[in-house]
């Protein structure tokens, strides 16, 4: 299987660089790609929340904030390489290309933002598009989707399953603002909806979780609904 995973800032970067999760997930991630080819795409986390913040401060443009950021997405793909060790590239790819032919070579593609005007879960959902994924997974710290923020309403209500056009619908008013990002940015939901991507949405922080989504096996989390 090609598998994708969008595994999300808040999980890498939470405050500090969280170095023993990013240990455990280069060893997850090495062991699947003993059976399957693997891509993951990294979040900026808080490094990228502090500098886009700071570079607000500056009057910096919504476009620098954002390139911003993605150097900061970038420098979490640098470390998870080096944690991954040889079967990763050494360069982050900066582009669906690079990407591929790391992937064709066998090794695990691990990198960060392409371009300004989107989140990594939107580069994950084209980066599955353009290599034809099986499986597009999107790790955060939440346990799936649900139908109000689970941090804000304790009766928030994760949802099994959801069809895509509901998740389109959820997201399309929210802002395209740097470091600003909710749930999953639009451009990820479209894109998932256009190619009907196989999607789950799981929480990264639970590696033995991650994996059971990946092999197939009973896992918590949401499945997107977009066979037509
Ligand atoms: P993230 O993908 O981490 O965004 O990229 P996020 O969803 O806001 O944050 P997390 O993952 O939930 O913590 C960080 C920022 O980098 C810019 C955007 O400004 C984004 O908010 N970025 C990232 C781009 O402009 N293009 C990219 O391809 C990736």
């Amino acid at each position: 299987m090609k598998v994708v995973i969008s595994v999300g800032g808040s999980i890498l970067v939470p405050e500090d660089m969280d170095i023993t999760y990013m240990m455990d997930l280069a060893n997850l991630a090495n062991e699947l790609a003993n059976k399957h080819r693997i891509a993951i795409v990294t979040g900026g986390g808080r490094t990228a929340r502090n500098y886009i913040e700071s570079a607000r401060k500056f009057g910096a443009s919504e476009i620098l904030c954002d390139l911003i950021g993605i150097s900061a997405t970038r420098l979490n793909a640098r470390l998870l390489s080096a944690a991954i060790g040889k079967k990763a590239n050494l360069e982050p790819p900066g582009e669906f290309m690079a990407a591929r032919e790391v992937m064709d070579s066998r090794r695990i593609v691990v990198m960060g933002g392409t371009h300004p005007g989107h989140s990594t879960d939107a580069v994950s959902a084209l980066l599955a598009e353009y290599i034809e994924a099986d499986l597009l997974v999107n790790a955060s710290d939440v346990d799936g989707i649900y139908d109000k923020d689970p941090e804000n309403y304790r009766n928030a209500k994760r949802y099994e399953r959801i069809p895509i056009d509901k998740l389109v619908d959820m997201v399309k008013s929210y802002s395209l603002g740097a470091g600003r990002y909710e749930l999953v940015d639009i451009l990820a939901a479209k894109i998932i909806q256009r190619s009907r991507i196989k999607t789950i949405f799981v929480n990264g922080r639970d590696l033995g979780n991650l994996r059971n989504a990946i092999e197939g096996k009973r896992f918590t989390g949401t499945v997107i609904e977009n066979d037509g």
